[in-house]
């Protein structure tokens, strides 16, 4: 082992989640055992249950036995969980697990990493490594915070957008230092941060743009930039590769990032990591699939990326990079052919034993 050190086992609680969420985490769990026996990277994990599933039976997405267990591990892997047609009384999804845990851990940044991979067919025509961004969606409040809370009757409903000051400068902060730490933006490899607003439109969007030029002050190393969401969204397509880091509001990151996910050959690539001050977790950024479920058919790169992002947050650096080289290795080899509709050519298992085998020579 490196350094002489035997690894400390890491606890981390994992949710399997609906739909799909089982097969992604045996896929994730099936490369993590490869990365295991190279790096000595040791995990342990503990089951537990969440979801729309769980939400059918019991009417609650997570037990409070469940969310303490996330509290005091060091992490929470999970697959995605919800599902169309179970929902609250007031309409909404009751399998999302995004109030309970995201409110509930206080994990004020949501980092969604956009990389073009090889291999994967992209509308834009680019090539593998021209895009590669992050966007860090503001994951505890904005529009979202009204999770729950719309007012209203049949005539009209209302939802309210809230942005404050500390949770506006937390995020912002994050943003500047994960600049610090990467490359910059591909096409020019300045390192550069874009806050996305529409700051023309609502006060409370020009609110978070005045803060983010505030805390900006603190970083004249990083260049700042200002975007509308809508063009913001024109821009993800017609100019990526000019894109670094990326700052904003809880529900314009949400569909900027499918967005993003849609120019990097679909969401079922991208993984997510969900990060506060004492605690974090880990998921792909898409749905639970119902539809494919059970078929062998789903992508499980997402998870195996949210698994490498992880790794890294864990502080298991080499393990982290082995998992994204092999990754990488697995679709620039052809090992690991992902089709137009974004699934793997060969199905999920072998898409996951195909990066498990690349492990050995990343
Ligand atoms: C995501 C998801 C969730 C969200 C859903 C499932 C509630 O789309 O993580 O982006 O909107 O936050
Ligand atoms: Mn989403």
């Amino acid at each position: 082992m490196e350094g002489g050190n035997a690894h400390r086992a890491h606890r981390v609680t994992l949710i399997e989640g609906d739909g799909i969420g089982p097969e992604l985490v045996a896929g994730a769990l099936t490369v993590l055992e490869a990365v295991q026996a190279r790096t000595g990277v040791r995990i342990d994990f503990e089951r537990h249950e969440g979801g729309a599933g769980l939400y059918r039976r019991e009417g609650r997405n997570l037990s409070e036995q469940s969310l303490q267990a996330v509290r005091e591990s060091d992490a929470l892997l999970k697959g995605p969980t919800g599902l169309p047609d179970v929902r609250r009384p007031d309409g909404t999804e009751a399998g999302s697990l995004g109030g309970v845990l995201r409110t509930g851990l206080d994990v004020y940044a949501n980092v969604r990493p956009v990389k073009l991979l090889p291999g994967v067919e992209s509308a834009l025509k680019l090539r593998p490594g021209e895009v590669d961004y992050v966007i860090v969606r503001e994951n505890t409040e904005g529009l979202y915070l009204s999770r729950g809370k719309g007012v209203g009757n049949e005539e009209a409903m209302a939802d309210t957008l809230m942005v404050t000051r500390k949770g506006t400068e937390r995020v912002v902060r994050f943003a500047f230092d994960l600049a610090r730490k990467r490359s910059g933006a591909p096409g020019d490899g300045v390192r550069r941060v874009t806050c996305v607003d529409k700051s023309n439109v609502l006060a409370s969007y020009a609110f978070f743009r005045r803060v983010f030029d505030e805390v900006g002050e603190e970083y004249p190393d990083v260049e700042k930039q200002h975007l509308y969401g809508d063009a913001a969204a024109q821009a993800l397509v017609m100019r990526p590769r000019t894109f670094d880091v990326l700052v904003m509001e809880n529900f314009l990151g949400d569909v900027l990032s499918d967005l993003g996910g849609g120019t990097v050959g679909g969401i079922g690539l991208c993984p997510s990591a969900n990060v506060g001050d004492a605690h974090a977790y880990f998921e792909p950024i898409h749905g639970s699939a119902p539809d494919i479920a059970g078929q062998d058919r789903a992508n499980p790169i997402s998870q195996v990326l949210t698994l490498e992002m992880m790794l890294h947050y864990l502080g298991e650096e080499e393990a982290g990079e082995v998992v994204g080289r092999a990754v990488w290795r697995a679709l620039e080899t052809g090992a690991l052919r992902v089709a137009a509709n974004g699934q793997p050519e060969g199905g999920t298992r072998r898409a996951a034993q195909a990066v498990a085998d690349a492990v050995a020579e990343a």
